[in-house]
């Protein structure tokens, strides 16, 4: 979703807010744009399209100086296109923004505005912003405010902020005050980079990578006031702060593509790693048990938790339905998933011995963030399942486990999923043993964990295997994936992964409710994606295979190595390594996010950047 940067100091400015777009645009976006403070006043420049067709606008109508903003933007009001792009600016032109976030009491200030004489030149909410601080500011210079002082634009940003309903990440320049960005947060997250005699402002770390390892996460409700020689940080109710300065671990390689050809397609391959960081550490062999460093409960609160709340978005919501299988089976305590954007708004029965997960990779979601807020407020501890180190959720969290996935590029979520997984079947080993599961069985559930990442590799290998399946099914337009038990959530990322990247339309169901609906789909142009490696229920959901062989649909199946009758059924097989039944979501997950890829790639679609999604969903 819209991605912000921003700088003040010493260096040729478009380069690094060029370069920062650049690595924002795995959020999502439609449009961008960057105003720069020169010798001459501002120039914008801004741009439907890629961040690389505004590097060519620049390049032929240049731009230089040492102070700027930048935006990518995800249309939430008004239409993708030059004028809606942000830089916005307000008044005569004395104040530019740009903005994350929906602002909801646009239409009323905007109505109030137009009453004062401000004409709107586009249909988002964020002019009403730049229009509001332009008011303000011009309010006081009519009081007598300096207008050469920081604090009277420091002033107008604070008045005008206490008007606005919704969310905001913003970044502000004045006309009038070369060398200074303000950076404001609520709702959408911030962060400020320290360097010598330079800031960097951003919607998140990406950009920083490589310009400076110091960093502050702005908090809501917070401002940051950037000039080359110094940052002064404010709170809307408790004024003047320290700022707590943290460091930032990425390393500038994570964010290359590394050869390959997409984020996804890396990602994806990238996942017998990401498996091993998620369990790095976490074992207890000693005890037959998982540990962890940040849950911040003690084993008292833990053993007398008597129900558990998984709430996410997308793909982590799919994480969670295989948790609650987990953490139901393993330690014996009910587990309810829910859509964030439900919780938020639902007022189900919770006490302090309910433990909320919101799990998520970027940590800004912003109806998980929602969500887990709302649970906090109602006392009950709140905990993250987060990729994102410093992300507002992770920050906000009594305390949580990160994936230590590494940065997820690709919009379409591969890596995370089954560092989630991976991570909650920890989580539920560890809970298991604080209550009923033996030792015995904690012991097996270790020694199979640790052989994940080499069964990731091996499960790796099927691509070849996918990519011919692709050829051959490219052109269907809809898909059927189903699987039960552990593999039902998979079945549901697998109709999300080709819905995604490929737009075509599939469904996940549970292969034995087949019969109470999608059956009625079945044709021979429809293919079925049956996940069905070897499980308890296995023979039944070969039944469900004949029934929709016996209607001609032709069947891709997802099997174990070991499954020697498939073949005779399928029309296609891919075959998984056999694991416990509990572990194979990890596995099975991987041929369908392989399977969606080259569909995708064979449809020429953009698998990383997908049209109207976003990486980061920083909106309600
Ligand atoms: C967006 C992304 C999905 C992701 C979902 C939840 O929709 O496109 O890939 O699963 O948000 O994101 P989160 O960062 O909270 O896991």
């Amino acid at each position: 979703m819209c991605g912000i940067v921003g700088y003040v100091g010493h260096r040729d400015v478009k380069d690094f807010l060029l370069e920062g777009l650049h690595r924002l645009e795995y959020r999502g976006y439609d449009s961008a744009g960057i105003a720069v403070m020169g010798r001459d006043g501002i120039s914008i420049r801004k741009k439907v399209g890629k961040v690389r067709e505004l590097a060519s606008l620049i390049e032929s109508s240049p731009v230089t100086g040492k102070s700027g903003i930048g935006h990518t933007r995800w249309a939430t009001h008004g239409e993708p296109s030059d004028i809606n792009s942000h830089p916005h600016t307000g008044g005569n032109g004395e104040v530019i923004i740009v903005h994350n976030g929906v602002i909801e009491n646009y239409q009323t200030l905007k109505n109030q505005l137009m009453e004062l004489g401000y004409t709107f030149r586009s249909a988002t909410d964020t002019e009403v912003i730049a229009h509001l601080i332009a008011h303000h500011y011009e309010e006081q210079l009519r009081l007598g405010e300096d207008p050469a002082d920081v604090r009277t634009c420091v002033k107008a940003i604070e008045i005008s902020l206490r008007k606005l309903k919704g969310t905001y990440g913003l970044g502000v320049m004045f006309r009038d005050q070369p060398g200074l960005v303000i950076g404001a947060r609520n709702g959408s997250p911030l962060v400020i980079g320290i360097g010598k005699g330079e800031y960097f402002l951003a919607s998140d770390a990406s950009p920083l990578v490589g310009y400076t390892t110091e960093v502050v996460y702005l908090s809501d409700h917070e401002i940051a006031i950037l000039t080359p020689e110094r940052m002064d940080l404010l709170h809307r109710d408790t004024g003047k702060m320290s700022p707590s300065i943290q460091t930032l671990n990425h390393v500038s390689t994570d964010i290359e593509l590394n050869g390959y050809e997409h984020y996804m397609l890396k990602e994806i391959f990238e996942q017998p790693q990401t498996i091993e960081n998620a369990i790095r550490g976490r074992l207890d062999d000693e005890e037959a048990t998982a540990r962890f460093g940040g849950l911040n409960l003690t084993p008292q609160q833990l053993r007398s938790i008597d129900r558990i709340v998984l709430t996410a978005c997308g793909t982590s919501w799919h994480a969670g339905l295989v948790g609650e299988y987990l953490i139901e089976e393993f330690a014996r305590v009910p587990v309810e998933v829910e859509y964030a954007s439900e919780l938020r708004y639902r007022n189900p029965p919770m006490s302090d011995r309910t433990m909320v997960f919101a799990i998520t990779q970027s940590g800004e979601t912003a109806d998980t963030l929602a969500a887990m807020r709302e649970c906090k407020r109602k006392g009950m501890p709140t905990l993250a399942i987060c990729n994102t180190v410093g992300s507002s959720i992770a920050r906000e969290a009594d305390g949580g486990i990160y994936l230590h996935a590494g940065p997820e590029i690709g919009v379409a979520s591969t890596k995370a999923f089954t560092s989630q997984v991976t991570v909650l079947t920890l989580l539920a080993l560890f809970l298991g043993r604080m209550r009923n599961l033996s030792y015995s069985a904690g012991k097996r559930i270790i020694e199979n964990l640790r052989k994940m990442p080499d069964l990731a590799a091996k499960t790796l290998q099927c691509n070849e295997v996918v990519q011919a399946i692709a050829e051959k099914y490219y052109q269907r337009e809809n898909f059927l994936y189903m699987g039960r038990l552990y593999n039902f959530p998979v079945a549901l990322e697998g109709a999300l992964k080709l819905k995604e990247i490929s737009y075509i339309h599939a469904e996940g169901y549970p292969a034995a409710e087949m019969k109470h609906g999608p059956i009625a789909l079945i044709s021979e142009e429809t293919p079925s994606v049956f996940v069905v490696p070897k499980c308890a229920i296995y023979p039944k959901v070969i039944s469900n295979i004949e029934e929709v062989k016996a209607r001609k649909g032709p069947v891709i199946a997802i099997a174990c190595e070991s499954d020697e009758t498939i073949a005779d059924l399928a029309d296609e097989v891919i075959y998984v390594p056999d694991v416990d039944e509990f572990l194979q979501p990890i596995l099975t997950a991987i041929p369908l996010q392989l399977l969606a890829y080259h569909i995708a790639i064979l449809r020429g679609c953009n698998v990383d950047r997908p049209r109207n999604l976003a990486k980061s969903v920083t909106v309600e």
